[in-house]
């Protein structure tokens, strides 16, 4: 069975309550839930995961090579604009993955222009809100039947 992998970063578990005018109303749960759900119809394996710990995201991306994760869909939050570890983790693993952002970052501070990771990722898929994971998932979908 294909194996998907959803790894949000830190301050994640806010959704729902955090600054709501860039992140939405939908809540983490909700989030988790309505992908389970697909990948249950899809006959897909899927995990979710959030932490609030750069460390603990490195040891999952890591741990996907064992685990036999096909794709990774992540959010890496903060993370994104500072964390050239995330980025090596990534790179050593080879696991392809799109990167998600719930608010439009090109729009906002200077500080979120960047990312660590983009340049590797398959894609990125930002401003989107709580359908921006819904999407990636659909590519990721389609390229892990595709790989079958
Ligand atoms: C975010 C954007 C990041 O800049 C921010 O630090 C987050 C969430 C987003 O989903 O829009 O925590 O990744």
């Amino acid at each position: 069975m294909s194996k998907i992998l959803v790894l949000h970063g830190p301050n994640l578990n806010l959704l729902g309550a955090r600054e709501p005018e860039h992140y939405g109303t939908t809540n983490l749960q909700e989030i988790d839930s309505a992908l389970r759900e697909r990948a249950q119809q899809d006959g897909i394996a899927i995990e979710c995961r959030q932490t609030n710990s750069e460390s603990e995201l490195i040891g999952w991306i890591q741990q996907a090579v064992s685990e036999e994760v096909d794709f990774i869909i992540i959010n890496p939050a903060a993370y994104t604009h500072t964390s050239v570890a995330i980025r090596d983790a990534f790179a050593a693993t080879g696991i392809p993955f799109v990167e998600v952002h719930l608010s439009n970052v090109h729009r906002r501070e200077d500080f979120r222009q960047f990312s660590y990771l983009s340049d590797l990722a398959i894609g990125t898929v930002t401003g989107l809100g709580a359908d921006g994971y819904g999407f990636a998932y659909e590519y990721g979908l389609r390229r892990v039947l595709n790989a079958d």
